[in-house]
Formats: structure tokens, sequence, C-alpha cells
């Protein structure tokens, strides 16, 4: 399982995919959570040794973020570790931050399955996971020992599938009690498409009451996800009322229900990955086009190059989030883009990140 913990580690990788990938794409998550988790705990040193080798720290892609040191852009988007149980190992192959979760009060079990599908040949990926979680008070306990932690946390936050629309504010406020002092941000997940009328939630009101009550229990910032499937003036409205609220910062994308982006799609559930690409781009840029400089902006969805992570900074973006590329490219993609943000910094004559963030935006 380690045997991607070598110094041609995107080729090792490329082996251990190719059994991972032998598995259904659950199993092999789980595979993937048993191993990191046991075998930090066996052989740390296993991943401190990678980290010394791989974990990208540069001046120049270090930055302070609504109060927060990130050493470097790339951070891992929610979803991949939703039970905070693979917080070290994760930090130790090279990401910047870690958001976990989404979770949720109560534990629950999410959809039936099957609900995570691959498509290696889009280098995308499908699901309708549906916020399967361990509940608050479990995750509480397991972060509550590490925190504060080297690397910023993000905890992700959602509603419960028992919880009733119109009572959804009480499982965020019941999550922002529980997490506010063992996070460094939060964000308010909203956009997911797996658990049912979620989405509905995305509403000036709600978007209203959430950062206002947030604002009043919390002073740790507050960020808001946004799905990738509304029309972008729908969004751009959607965030103003976020930051008139409170909210610090905006996530665009999650995963997209267009089930056109990707042949033999499933009619129900979230795609991301690299046919995400272009549609989560194009989202993106039109919000930072009207909110740059007015709010943080983090985006998310397909990246997988140094030259993708630079488009969206270039766009507005002060950090960026992977995870199906992580999937499909294993640890050393996370090593690659940042090297290769910084090569594309130093090719333009910027002396730090902070002279890219948002540099298409700002006239000539
Ligand atoms: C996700 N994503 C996600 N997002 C979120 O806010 N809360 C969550 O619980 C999850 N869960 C989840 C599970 C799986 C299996 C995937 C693939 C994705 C969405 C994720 O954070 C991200 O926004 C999208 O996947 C787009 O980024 P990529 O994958 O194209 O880099």
């Amino acid at each position: 399982m380690f045997l991607f913990i070598n110094q041609k580690g995107l080729i090792m990788y490329q082996y251990l995919k190719k059994i991972m990938f032998l598995f259904d794409p659950e199993t092999a998550h789980n595979i993937a959570e048993f191993t990191f988790k046991n075998g930090y705990k066996a052989c740390p040193y296993i991943f401190s040794k990678y980290a010394q080798q791989h974990f990208i720290v540069d001046d120049m892609i270090k930055q302070e973020v609504e109060g927060i040191e990130f050493s470097n852009p790339i951070g891992l988007a929610a979803g991949f570790d939703k039970n905070a149980t693979m917080i070290k190992p994760l930090t130790a192959l090279g990401f910047g931050h870690i958001e976990y979760g989404t979770l949720t009060p109560k534990p629950q079990k999410g959809n039936p399955k099957p609900r995570l599908f691959r498509y290696p040949e889009f280098n995308s990926l499908q699901n309708a996971m549906g916020f399967n979680n361990d509940g608050a008070d479990k995750i509480a306990l397991r972060v509550k020992k590490l925190y504060p932690f080297t690397t910023p946390l993000g905890a992700n936050i959602g509603k419960n599938k028992t919880t009733p629309l119109e009572d959804a504010i009480n499982d965020y406020s019941l999550l922002i009690d529980e997490f506010k002092e063992i996070c460094d941000y939060f964000v308010i997940n909203i956009s997911s498409p797996n658990t049912k009328g979620l989405r509905d939630l995305q509403n000036e009101d709600f978007i209203k009451s959430v950062f206002e009550m947030g604002l009043s229990k919390t002073d740790k910032p507050i960020f808001l996800k946004l799905a990738p499937d509304m029309p972008t003036d729908n969004a751009i409205s959607l965030a103003l009322t976020a930051k008139q609220s409170g909210a610090k910062g905006i996530i665009a994308t999650n995963t997209t229900i267009d089930y056109s982006l990707l042949p033999d799609a499933k009619d129900f559930g979230g795609i991301s990955g690299e046919v995400l690409k272009e549609k989560s781009y194009n989202f993106f840029k039109e919000i930072a086009k009207e909110l740059f400089g007015k709010i943080t902006l983090i985006s998310v969805g397909g990246i997988d190059s140094s030259e993708e992570a630079y488009k969206r900074i270039k766009a507005g973006a002060s950090l960026v989030q992977i995870y199906s590329s992580f999937i499909f490219n294993g640890p050393k993609g996370i090593e690659e883009i940042n090297r290769g943000i910084i090569d594309l910094l130093k090719n333009d004559g910027f002396a730090h990140i902070s002279d890219a963030v948002g540099i298409d935006l700002k006239g000539d």
C-alpha cells in the first residue's frame, strides 16, 4: 500500500492505481482510508519522510488568507475526509489545507450503494454519497485530539437528511457551536445534490439567516460553497447576500448535475473531475468578475494541473482545492501543481502568489 511513498511517487502511484481501480470506487476509498489511518499510526516516520521530500515550502506561495496562514494554495476539497480520520497523513502528502466533512449533527449512513462511480477515460467521478458520516460528536472528539494543527483545517457542515428544510438552520447552528474551537474556517454546504432539497437552501433568506447566525457565534471565517448549476446572475446575487450577511469567502464549485457532460452518466448524483473543469471555471470567472476584491474566492472543480490552478488564481482565486485529480494523479499531483505554480509565477515576473491573484481582472 505504501508503494507510492517513494522518490518516484508518480510512477509508483500509477501501479497502485491499477490495483485500487480493480475495486469498486467506494471500497477503494475505504482501503485508502484504512491504510492512511493505520499506516500513519504504525509508521508516522514514512509520512514525515515523504513530507520532507515532497511538501513544498516556498515563500512565493505562502500566504495569509482571512487571517489564516496557508503554506501553499492547494487544499483537499470536502468529501474525501468526511470523518476527519486522515488529517495527518493527508497533510504529509502536501496539502496546504484540509477541509474535513461534510459532517452533520447526527451520524448517518448516506444514500444506498452503489453511490460512487469512476470514469477513468474522462478522469471524472460521479457520486451520490449523501453526507455519510460519523456525526458531530464523534468527529469533534477526533479533531480535538489534534487541533490546533500545523495546516489550516476547514469544517464543512451540512444538515441531516431527516432534518426538515425549515429546521435546517438549527443543524448549522449546532455544528458551529460544536466545531468553532476546532477549525480554522467553516464552510456552509447547501450545494450538495445528494441530500433532497438541500440546494433549495441556496436562496437569499436562508443565506442571510445562516450567516447572521454564524456571525453571532464565532469570529472564525465562514465561507459559502456554491453549486455550478444555477445561472451565474443568481449565483452572484447569492454571493453578494452572503457577503452582506457576514460571509468571508465563496467556494465555487461543488459537483454538477449536468449529466450531458459525461457519456453514460447516471441520472443521479453529482459529477466532478475533468468534465467539470470548463463549467466550474466559467462559473468561477463570472462570480469573480463581480466579487473579486470584495470577498475571498476559492476555486474547485476539475483542477488537475498547475496551469489550471494558475488560471483560477489569475481569475481571482486565493486558494484552490482538488478532489478528483487526487484520485487519478495521486499525491505527486499536489507537489507538481505547487512546483508548477512557482514556475508560472516566475515566468510572469511575479515575486509572490498574491501578485497573481486576480491579475486578469485588474486591467492594464
Ligand atoms: C464530493 N464533494 C463534496 N463537497 C462537499 O462540500 N461536501 C461533501 O461531502 C462532498 N463529498 C464528495 C464526495 C465525492 C466522492 C466527491 C467526488 C466529491 C465535492 C468536492 O468537494 C468538489 O467540490 C468537487 O468534487 C469538484 O472538485 P473536483 O473533484 O473536480 O476536483
